[in-house]
């Protein structure tokens, strides 16, 4: 190995590999948690001038973060930043998004660690993002089990995932597992 570089696994890099396996220029993509903007730019970027991207919070300070972010790495203006609860998916998105993200946890660098994603509006939206996703789409939830919302959540989305029909829907969770508090991501997968 050359001196330097580091071959282990980079999760953040892997979740772009797998959305990029299914999102093209001119389709349509869901980030169900702007925070920042880093997810909504790639998204963005990826889908190109012709594709559309939506994207939610409610928090206004994340809405504004991810617009003058958005605006200085030069993204195409094919985004709809949406200042609400990703649980009201349905009422915003009308199209078959071909990849769905959720950053679950609270935003980055804000110091507001209570206004955090919730089971209950996590689990709703979820359910939501599933039905409209379109064929051959990708679902990628990234959860963050080192506090106790975040533990929780993924309990609870790995018991839904499992109960999806395997023959329509492939449901993956990729995770570090020797390092338990550690991000992990699932991923589902439309056929
Ligand atoms: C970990 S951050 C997301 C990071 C982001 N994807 C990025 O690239 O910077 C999680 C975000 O989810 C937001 N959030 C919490 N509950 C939400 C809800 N019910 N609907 C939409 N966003 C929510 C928080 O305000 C926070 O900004």
């Amino acid at each position: 190995m050359a001196k330097g570089l580091n071959h282990m696994v980079d999760l953040l890099e892997l979740q772009k590999r797998f959305i990029l396996a299914h999102l093209c220029p001119g389709d349509v993509a869901v980030d169900c948690t702007m925070g920042n903007g880093n997810d909504t730019a790639f998204l963005s970027q990826t889908v190109g001038p012709t594709g559309r991207v939506y994207a939610f919070d409610i928090q206004e300070a994340a809405v504004a973060s991810t617009c003058a972010h958005l605006q200085a790495v030069g993204c195409p203006e094919n985004y709809t930043l949406i200042h609400a609860s990703h649980h009201l998916i349905k009422e915003y998105v009308h199209e078959a998004p071909k990849a769905v993200m959720f950053n679950l946890g609270y935003l980055p660098g804000s110091g507001k660690k209570q206004v955090t994603t919730m089971r209950e509006t996590t689990m709703e939206a979820v359910f939501g993002a599933v039905e409209l996703l379109a064929n051959d789409g990708i679902l990628l939830v990234a959860v963050y089990p080192g506090h106790e919302e975040g533990r929780l959540e993924g309990e609870m989305l790995k018991e839904y995932f499992a109960t999806l029909d395997r023959r329509l829907i492939c449901c993956s969770c990729f995770q570090i597992v020797n390092s338990p508090t550690s991000p992990y991501f699932f991923i589902v997968e439309k056929k």
